[in-house]
């Protein structure tokens, strides 16, 4: 119950991963300043998030069933919430994906948007009218650094991650006018068990469809470099959620907050030149023509990482 200072957070995807470490995170919070509702599509997951909060667990963090595909759940899992009163939603459910375009059947590419692109908007609809009448409330989305940037590979949730940004970029603008803050997270590589094990099922997969020349790039180039790319620079769960933390407790929150400033740069690189052949051009170096060097690079920044870096994020200001 949103209470005084209690503010009430509806989670999305905790089962695993940032939803997982956020909610627990959030639910443990010293001051008591959350009550969490983390909610999942199969609450036969719950054992992992049930263990990590321990004693928070029907205290500061409560359970609920929520597909963020499913206009019933959806509406139910809200309806079911005292006032229907949300402080702060945190849209973190997604799925990702990645190969060699003619490879992923339209059905697949679609499930990605329904998920990570349709689900944030129902998710919105729902929870904003009552935030509007309150003139309050706080709505999170976790997008990523591809929602900004894409390279290679990536273009299908580079797509989905995109779209939501610009949903959220005309809606920021409209929700100033009730007092009501949208912020996008823009996390670049996370350490999960899940992603890695991603990666590698991918490199065992065949790619039908993809003709063997874009199979060798997608196979020995691209992926030995995400992989290394990953190890290197990754962020873990706990490093995002302590950010989103950050951002939810800034009176004036950014709408755009990058989590790893290894990639500023490379946003940067973006809006440096309108044209976009900067970004486009360095990408296509680095990857066909700079692969040895990048391995090299991704060495010297994995060392790097276990020193000043690591501790360095940027800053929701
Ligand atoms: N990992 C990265 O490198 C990375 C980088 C940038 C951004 N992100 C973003 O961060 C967010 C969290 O990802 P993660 O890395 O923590 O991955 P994860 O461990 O796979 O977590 C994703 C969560 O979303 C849930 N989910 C999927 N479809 C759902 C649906 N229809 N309804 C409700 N929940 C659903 C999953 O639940 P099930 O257990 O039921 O599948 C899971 O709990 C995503 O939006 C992702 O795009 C991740």
């Amino acid at each position: 119950i949103a209470s005084g200072h209690t503010k009430m957070v509806l989670i999305t995807g905790c089962s695993s991963g940032i939803g997982l470490s956020l909610a627990v995170m959030l639910a443990k919070d010293e001051k008591k300043r959350y009550r969490v509702i983390a909610t999942m599509r199969d609450l036969n997951r719950k054992d992992k998030l049930v263990e990590a909060a321990g004693d928070a667990y029907g205290k500061t963090l409560s359970l609920a069933v929520l597909d963020v595909c499913n206009d019933e759940s959806v509406k139910q899992c809200v309806n079911d919430i005292k006032g229907r009163h949300v402080d702060i939603l945190i849209n973190n459910a997604g799925i990702g994906i990645v190969g060699p375009v003619e490879s992923i059947t339209i059905e697949e590419m679609q499930a990605v948007f329904e998920t990570n692109v349709f689900g944030v908007i129902r998710m919105i609809k729902e929870v904003m009218p009552d935030m509007k009448k309150r003139r309050a409330g706080h709505i999170i989305v976790i997008s990523s650094v591809l929602g900004v940037q894409s390279v290679g590979f990536h273009d299908v949730y580079a797509a989905s991650k995109f779209a939501i940004e610009g949903f959220c970029e005309s809606l920021a603008v409209q929700l100033m006018m009730f007092n009501i803050k949208l912020s996008l997270i823009e996390p670049g590589p996370v350490r999960t068990d899940f992603e890695i094990k991603m990666i590698q099922e991918v490199k065992e997969r065949e790619c039908p469809g993809a003709d063997p020349e874009t199979v060798h790039y997608f196979k020995n180039l691209y992926l030995p470099s995400a992989i290394n790319i990953f190890l290197a620079v990754g962020q873990t769960p706990k490093e995002i959620s302590k950010h989103i933390k950050k951002v939810m407790e800034t009176s004036k929150p950014s709408f755009r907050n990058l989590t790893n400033s290894l990639y500023a740069p490379i946003v940067a690189l973006k809006y440096a030149d309108e044209s976009g052949d900067l970004s486009v051009n360095f990408f296509y170096h680095m990857l066909f023509n700079l692969g040895p060097v990048l391995h090299y690079t991704v060495i010297a920044m994995r060392f790097l990482s276990f020193g000043f870096l690591k501790n360095h994020s940027v800053s929701p200001k």
